[in-house]
């Protein structure tokens, strides 16, 4: 299969691939992912519930009304949006792409805040457009030099700028005061201002600042964040993610997207998920202890580097060999520090 669309190359992603597993004569559960920063306690086991009780035989709700209504009850406490400021995607990537088919074309320029996410370069290429990239350096512990990335937007003039906050995969963080500086750069270039928050639940200790109030009609600023739920709410297989704009906005963004784009298992699944709170607040507060308690307890010697740059480790205490998992059991955390060491699984993804 070509690895580009339209000439363009795709995205370089972490996660499982799974040609590469093929390849390497591993099986999906075998592998312990550390490529992919999500929620690793699973989903709230009300989600299982409610998957198996989902209506497969009739079409989904092409409004995501529910869906939309529970984001605005559990996600957007803090913000007076109306329902039709909430678009619903197949994981936040088809927004990503939504947003570069609804704002760029052939001629024109957009800014990408790097190094990050894959998807916006390819989104925007495939639209035609043409690419700047501001790219934060490593010799700076890739931190932003905000001063710097409005200087590039007021001499580029993009229609459009990507940022990624927090960063994947740098893991930088821009506070409140920068990214107004920034959606007010744009606004005065006439720039759409996008903000993927993807990982907002994972900046440790919690931050309050959020750009969603950027969206709110009386700050009159030309954004658009965009948030997954595959991620903190542990549901990446099933696709999930929403873009907050003002209802215009919204409304060009809703045009990019094919009818029923959310499949019904996902609507009822996210409902689910959102309204556990308390799987939510303990699992993600696990998360924030756990980083520093898990890694030197895992002892790995390097196995296999794979032509994507992926790597793949085994346990070096591997004592038990057992790969018949496939029902994910092994995929909760929990599993994950009582027997990593213990090779219950044979390899860990690293990147
Ligand atoms: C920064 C960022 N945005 C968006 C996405 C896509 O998220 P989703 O799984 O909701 O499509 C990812 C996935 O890794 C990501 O890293």
């Amino acid at each position: 299969m070509s690895n580009s669309t339209h000439g363009v190359e795709r995205a370089v992603h972490g996660a499982l691939d799974y040609g590469e597993l093929e390849r390497l004569n591993l099986r999906p559960w075998e592998v312990l992912d550390f490529s992919v920063n999500a929620n690793p306690y699973g989903p709230s086991p009300r989600v299982r519930e409610a998957v198996a009780n989902a209506a497969i035989d009739r079409y989904p709700d092409r409004e995501c009304l529910e869906l939309r209504r529970a984001i605005l009850d559990y996600e957007l406490t803090t913000i007076d949006l109306p329902l039709g400021s909430i678009v619903c995607g197949n994981g936040a990537a088809e927004l990503i792409w939504a947003i570069a088919r609804a704002y760029l074309k052939p001629g024109l320029k957009t800014a990408i805040i790097g190094p990050t996410f894959g998807e916006y370069r390819v989104a925007s290429l495939t639209a035609g457009a043409t690419v700047v990239e501001f790219q934060a350096q490593a010799t700076e512990g890739f931190q932003l030099d905000i001063a710097a990335v409005t200087a590039c937007i007021r001499r580029e003039q993009p229609s459009l700028v990507w940022l990624c906050n927090p960063n994947n995969p740098t893991g930088t963080w821009l506070g409140r005061q920068d990214v107004l500086e920034l959606a007010e750069t744009c606004q005065r270039a006439g720039a759409m201002f996008v903000v993927d928050e993807a990982y907002w639940r994972f900046v440790f200790p919690y931050e309050a600042y959020s750009a969603i109030e950027l969206v709110d009609t009386t700050a009159r600023l030309h954004s658009i964040v965009l948030r997954s739920l595959t991620k903190d709410f542990a549901l990446a297989g099933l696709r999930l993610g929403y873009a907050l704009a003002t209802p215009d906005v919204a409304e060009l963004l809703r045009a990019q997207l094919p009818a029923w784009n959310v499949n019904g298992i996902a609507q009822e699944a996210a409902i689910a998920a959102l309204t556990d709170r308390t799987h939510l607040k303990t699992t993600l507060d696990r998360c924030g202890i756990v980083p520093h308690s898990v890694s030197p307890s895992l002892s790995v010697s390097p196995r296999a580097r794979c032509a994507t740059g992926s790597s793949y480790c085994s346990p070096c205490r591997r004592s038990y060999e057992s790969s018949e998992d496939p029902h994910g059991a092994r995929n909760s955390l929990d599993s994950r520090e009582e027997h990593a060491g213990d090779g219950l699984v044979s390899h860990l993804r690293a990147g």
